[in-house]
């Protein structure tokens, strides 16, 4: 080799280093080859760049080698910068070296694959272009999360996978058998955090988060990362305007770090950089069931909660994600607290995405009332044994706190626009796989 000190293409791409000799290494995107010449595209993971390869410009075995190699061969190789309007990216690399790692067998994914095949060969279907923009976008939007928190004095927080408790219902438990016993993994960081929040008064953290989802929708894994905070001394009205600043704050992060993947994806970057600078409105749930019945004649019950089909019809009437607080406290977690002002619905909201991508975000202000909560844990069959630690928070010190979890892979979807919540997170897992 000519050199060692590896560029990246994405370095090589922005022209700096035209006409000079640079290194590049990665991986075989295309290639063909026509008597004397390879035309190889290459790929790293920063971006693709072609490369013409003529017999006679480097040694010959180097030549054959390069001819041979197919789809998905790891390559180090180093030449000439060249400016090529017709190359894609706008320059190539004439090879004076060219040096296979690994030639690969032929690779089993082509085109026009059924999406199951695919998941199937995820391990190796995670190179493909739109799949690694969407994570270099997930990672922008994970960073993001740490910052704001940490930016306002928030400390992480970690609670345990393993719990011997429901949050959000029975349902949707995974049991998982632990020594001579059995536990659950988690459905949500929240009730431990209502005990850090005595300690650290302001905490956050994301993690991995479990539920068994019977059904198959586009919105639903049964391993996500939730993205929760909660807070000693807040109420309602301070978790939605938090909630806010962070989705604005997140997005505006990936419209300045991820142009190029936001591309990669056909994703309008303005429509983007608005939602990071707009005012998102609050509603009501009552007003929620208005805005169904006025502007779209579809009749919702009062107390029925919302669908996936009523929400992203109330998001018709949006550009911008939407608050809807007050849900009916009968159909809500054991932990929600009446609103004094308005007793039959909850202290609670979800924050819902436009572009029909529904709930993103689900919160509330947490109730200090151990006998309501014993009462409604009672009635769903649960054994009040098991949360006199959590009855402790509210006998020793009891303050107002609230919280909220925001769905990971639902808010990068969105960002993303992608069809399905499975093209955001490396290995999905939903109903009908945990392979590979
Ligand atoms: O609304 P949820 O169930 O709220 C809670 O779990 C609260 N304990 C959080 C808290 O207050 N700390 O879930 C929060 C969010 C949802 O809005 C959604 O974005 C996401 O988690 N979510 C899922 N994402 C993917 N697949 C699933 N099966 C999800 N279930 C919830
Ligand atoms: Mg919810």
């Amino acid at each position: 080799m000519v050199s060692t000190s590896w560029r990246r293409i994405k370095e090589v791409l922005a022209g700096i280093s035209a006409g000079t000799i640079v290194s590049v290494r990665g991986w075989v995107y295309r290639t063909r080859s026509s008597g004397n010449i390879v035309f190889m595209t290459l790929r790293d993971a920063s971006g693709v760049i072609q490369v013409t390869i003529k017999k006679g410009n480097l040694p010959d075995p180097q030549f054959e080698a390069a001819k041979t190699a197919l789809i998905e061969s790891s390559v180090e190789l180093s030449g000439e910068v060249k400016e090529d309007p017709r190359a894609p990216g706008g320059y190539e690399i004439l090879a004076r070296s060219v040096q296979v790692v690994n030639f690969a067998e032929p690779f089993p994914i082509t085109k026009d694959q059924s999406p199951e095949f695919l998941l199937d060969q995820r391990h190796l279907w995670l190179r493909s272009r739109k799949l690694t923009a969407a994570l270099k976008i997930r990672s922008t939007v994970v960073g993001a999360i740490h910052q704001f928190f940490r930016d306002r004095g928030f400390y992480e927080f970690d609670a345990p996978v393993l719990q011997p408790n429901q949050c959000e219902g029975g349902s949707t438990l995974f049991e998982v058998k632990y020594y001579q016993d059995k536990t659950y993994l988690s459905q949500s960081w929240q009730l431990y955090a209502e005990a850090g929040v005595f300690a650290l008064e302001k905490i956050y953290n994301v993690g991995p988060t479990f539920r068994a989802e019977k059904s198959k929708t586009s919105r639903h894994l049964s391993e996500f990362w939730m993205a929760e905070m909660e807070a000693a001394w807040m109420d309602l009205h301070d978790i939605t305007e938090i909630a806010k600043d962070e989705v604005r704050f997140v997005i505006g992060q990936v419209v300045e770090k991820n142009p190029d993947d936001l591309a990669v994806l056909e994703r309008d970057i303005e429509t983007l950089r608005k939602l990071s600078k707009a005012k998102y409105p609050t509603i009501t749930y009552t007003e929620a069931l208005e805005v169904l019945r006025t502007k779209a004649g579809m009749e919702v019950d009062w107390g029925k909660d919302l669908r996936t089909v009523e929400e992203d019809t109330i998001m018709k009437f949006f550009e911008t994600p939407v608050v809807v607080t007050n849900y009916p406290l009968e159909i809500m977690a054991f932990y929600k607290p009446p609103d004094p002002k308005d007793p039959k619905t909850a202290l609670c909201f979800d924050m819902l995405a436009p572009e029909a991508y529904g709930e993103i975000i689900g919160g509330s202000q947490r109730s200090t009332d151990i006998a309501q909560m014993s009462e409604r844990l009672r009635q769903m069959g649960e054994k009040i044994e098991n949360y006199q630690w959590y009855f402790d928070l509210r006998r020793y010190g009891s303050v107002p706190h609230a919280g909220y979890g925001l769905g990971v892979e639902r808010l990068v979807a969105w960002i993303c626009h992608a069809e399905n919540i499975k093209d955001t997170i490396p290995f999905p897992r939903t109903l009908l796989r945990f392979r590979p």
